[in-house]
């Protein structure tokens, strides 16, 4: 049995996210997506909020949980039997901090592997802080993030639409 995990802070979750876990959950038998809990970043969404939108746009993939997790992702994958890693390349740019995180990873656990899936074309230049940005001035995030979560993040910068 193959579980892997598909680790991230998700701040907030995108299509690109979702992409991933879709195309992902379907190469392994059991995903769970990691959601990080890190205190000494000022995240958008607080932990629980994170999990709960992940929780709602992955419902119905059968083979897909959600958790969180603080320390070191090492050590929460020996915590929950897994040893893959999921990471998605958007860009050359990406791939010099996903290649030194995944040998990092690997260095520190033999057993860890970690697999790239290359973005989505249609997603390739999304990412969460684009998100913040544009949601901050009141921008159109409507091709960024399912439409449940448009009124959320505008909320977070007191931006009533
Ligand atoms: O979505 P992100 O913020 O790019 O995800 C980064 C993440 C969560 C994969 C990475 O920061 C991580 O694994 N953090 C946990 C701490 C850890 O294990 N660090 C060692 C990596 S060298």
């Amino acid at each position: 049995m193959k579980r892997a995990i598909y680790p991230g802070s998700f701040d907030p979750m995108t299509f690109g996210h979702i992409d991933m876990i879709e195309r992902s959950s379907k190469i392994v038998d059991e995903l769970v997506v990691g959601v990080l809990n890190n205190s000494a970043k000022n995240s958008l969404f607080s932990l629980d909020e994170r999990v709960s939108m992940i929780k709602e746009m992955t419902s119905s993939i059968p083979n897909v949980t959600v958790a969180s997790f603080d320390g070191l992702l090492v050590d929460y994958m020996k915590e929950i039997d897994a040893t893959i890693i999921v990471r998605g390349l958007r860009a050359v740019t990406d791939f010099e901090y996903e290649l030194q995180i995944a040998q990092t990873n690997h260095v520190e656990n033999p057993d860890v592997e970690t697999i790239f899936l290359t973005t989505n074309l249609k997603y390739s230049y999304l990412s969460s802080s684009v998100v913040r940005e544009f949601a901050s001035y009141g921008g159109d995030i409507s091709k960024f993030v399912p439409e449940q979560f448009i009124e959320r993040i505008y909320a977070k910068y007191n931006i009533i639409k």
